[in-house]
């Protein structure tokens, strides 16, 4: 009897309304008239009543149907047959509801497998359902706070780390929406929780490519990280990121740094690569090689060609100083126009061709020259030089024509000083991940070029390293913020085959990276400027203020999981607010991320100009 008084209460307390209309997945809801307060009281405790945005259920027999208050209008009674006691009673209340799942036992499942009847009952949820609905882990999964319902402060949000961490998240919104302190805040909040796992120092790595310097500072996110301030402002260039030979002997990335041309210089640079190995480190080998070369090129009989080719010797040889100046290597040979061929210059012992007695070229400058040279610890350095020497084989084989080669090679040695800025090939400083598993890489005062080129270099090799190794425990989470910088494919600025390669690399880690516990977290200002191909592989998505209509259309577009609430909402979201959807919710749901200590935000305030100006 107790337990039959209890549940009348209840329903008369929880129910809203009855089903008035149904139309597919969209119903029409007819409130009660006792239902229209902004909260109602249930033993004692606050219930936030129905409003557009929450959630209810529809009872059909013993199936409970779930759905969410998309809209709402009210309707007067114009017949007057009965009295009324106050105005109220003239109106009808009527909810648009769409349908979005079930419970069933005691989880929620996303999707209808019935449609209610016309008359069923609507109630609001109870906390325990709302709970199961907000569930955002599954049950052997770790739990982090991240933040509270919006229109319930005292609800809090809690991600399943799995749910979360083994996926690729997007954070998308516009400037001083909120996206950086989301990004800090969920990792902080993930790097707070396992900081004392050695399991989770040796196995899982995360890297920040960082292009404003938001989270270079000591103590941003996290205390204990790796960073490497780069620059390419000053002539040393600050710190330095360690990479093999063998990272750089990438056609592609090779390619890129020469701006290399698809017809011709690809296929050089190929070959370059080739001799590059072929080389070695092997320095005696090289030194041969270039002999060689010197003495074939001495006996040709065609200047312009042959000077073209000394030129090339010159470029790999160390100069020669005499009294501080450079007077290059041609001191004691010349070229002959009549008898067309180089001539030694000391004619003591008579006029000495070369093409007739070659022997006497092992005594020139240039070919002594041969024994001082020595490879470099810059390998771009060492790879400009394979180049002129290929160079030097092609046109005396005449494969090449110069004029189509020489600019790559231009290219690479105006790139050359940049990359020794902020590259150490010597092998001397250590692994990347020497120092702790979580790194920064603050690109701030690094130039465009440089900004784009290092992501990609970076993210490439550790990639390659992943998709290799293959083990079951290793983990890497790219996190770029203002991903617009790499990911854009609406930049005019590069050729077709360097955008091309970029978004494969990042494309196929959108794609693949999963199964070898590859994940990318990105955020950006505009969706629309980011492959359609990358949004829509993401998992999970946090999603903040949004003004612009082609922003919203493409989130629109590529987000199956955003309902018409979550959408509309987007422009009005204040900073810090955020849809969270994807795969770790049921559904889309709006939260305010919590806020992270001072001295461990992102650097990156709004400038309080009042302030500023009065002192
Ligand atoms: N959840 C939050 N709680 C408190 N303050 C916040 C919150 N989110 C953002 N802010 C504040 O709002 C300001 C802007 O945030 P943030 O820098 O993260 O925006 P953003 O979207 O990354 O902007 P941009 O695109 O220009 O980088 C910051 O000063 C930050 O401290
Ligand atoms: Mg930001």
């Amino acid at each position: 009897m107790e337990q039959n008084k209890d549940i009348s209460i209840y329903n008369s307390v929880f129910r809203i309304g009855i089903v008035h209309s149904v139309d597919g997945r969209v119903i029409k809801v007819l409130v009660d008239k006792d239902k229209n307060n902004s909260h109602l009281i249930f033993q004692g405790q606050l219930i936030k009543n129905v409003a557009v945005g929450s959630y209810v259920k529809v009872l059909k027999g013993f199936e409970t149907i779930v759905g969410k208050v998309e809209s709402e209008y009210i309707e007067t009674d114009k017949g007057v047959p009965v009295q009324y006691s106050s105005q109220e009673e003239y109106i009808s209340r009527f909810l648009i509801i769409k349908l979005i799942g079930h419970i069933e036992g005691h989880s929620y499942k996303k999707g209808l497998t019935e449609l209610p009847l016309i008359a069923n009952e609507c109630h609001l949820l109870t906390n325990n359902e709302f709970e199961m609905i907000h569930s955002f882990g599954s049950k052997d999964d770790m739990l982090i706070k991240i933040g509270a319902i919006v229109s319930d402060p005292l609800v809090p949000i809690s991600i399943g780390v799995n749910k979360l961490f083994a996926s690729h998240i997007g954070i998308f919104g516009n400037t001083g929406s909120g996206k950086s302190y989301t990004l800090a805040k969920i990792y902080r909040q993930l790097f707070l929780t396992f900081k004392d796992n050695e399991s989770f120092k040796n196995n899982a790595k995360f890297l920040f490519y960082d292009f404003n310097g938001e989270y270079s500072k000591e103590n941003a996110i996290i205390e204990g990280k790796k960073i490497y301030d780069l620059s390419t402002g000053t002539e040393e260039g600050k710190d330095k990121i360690p990479l093999s030979d063998k990272d750089m002997l990438d056609e592609n990335l090779l390619c890129i740094f020469a701006s290399a041309t698809e017809k011709t210089q690809r296929p050089f640079i190929v070959r370059c690569i080739k001799l590059y190995k072929t080389i070695g480190c092997d320095i005696d080998k090289f030194k041969n090689y270039l002999k060689r070369q010197i003495v074939d090129i001495l006996e040709m009989s065609d200047k312009v060609k042959g000077d073209l080719l000394i030129d090339y010797v010159e470029e790999i040889l160390p100069p020669n100083i005499k009294n501080g100046i450079d007077i290059g290597l041609r001191e004691d040979f010349s070229y002959h126009s009549n008898a067309q061929c180089y001539f030694l210059k000391d004619r003591s012992n008579g006029f000495i061709n070369f093409q007739d007695r070659p022997q006497y070229i092992l005594n020139l400058k240039i070919y002594q020259q041969v024994d001082q040279f020595a490879f470099s610890d810059n390998f771009i350095k060492n790879f400009i030089n394979i180049m002129y020497m290929r160079l030097i084989y092609d046109m005396l084989g005449n494969r090449a024509m110069n004029e189509h080669i020489a600019p790559a090679i231009n290219k690479l040695k105006s790139n050359e000083k940049n990359i020794e800025k902020v590259f150490d090939f010597t092998g001397k400083i250590g692994s990347f991940w020497n120092m702790s598993n979580i790194v920064a890489i603050n690109l701030c005062n690094v130039n465009t070029d440089m900004k784009k080129l290092i992501p990609l270099l970076l993210t490439n090799k550790l990639y390659r390293e992943y998709k290799k190794r293959r083990e079951f425990n290793s983990y890497l989470n790219i996190i770029v913020d203002e991903a617009h910088n790499i990911l854009s494919y609406q930049s005019t600025r590069e050729s077709e085959s360097w955008k091309d390669y970029r978004l494969e690399v990042f494309e196929e880690i959108i794609k693949e990276g999963r199964k070898f516990g590859v994940f990318m977290t990105i955020a950006s200002q505009r969706p629309s400027d980011i492959s359609s191909t990358i949004i829509s592989q993401l998992h999970n998505y946090f999603i903040h203020r949004l003004m612009n209509e082609k922003d919203i259309q493409q989130v629109n577009n590529t987000i199956s999981y955003l309902d018409k609430v979550s959408v509309e909402s987007l422009p009005i979201l204040s900073t810090g607010v955020c849809v969270l959807a994807g795969q770790l919710s049921e559904m889309p749901i709006v939260v305010q991320i919590d806020r992270i200590e001072d001295k461990n935000k992102p650097q990156n305030d709004t400038i309080n100009i009042v302030e500023a100006w009065c002192k």
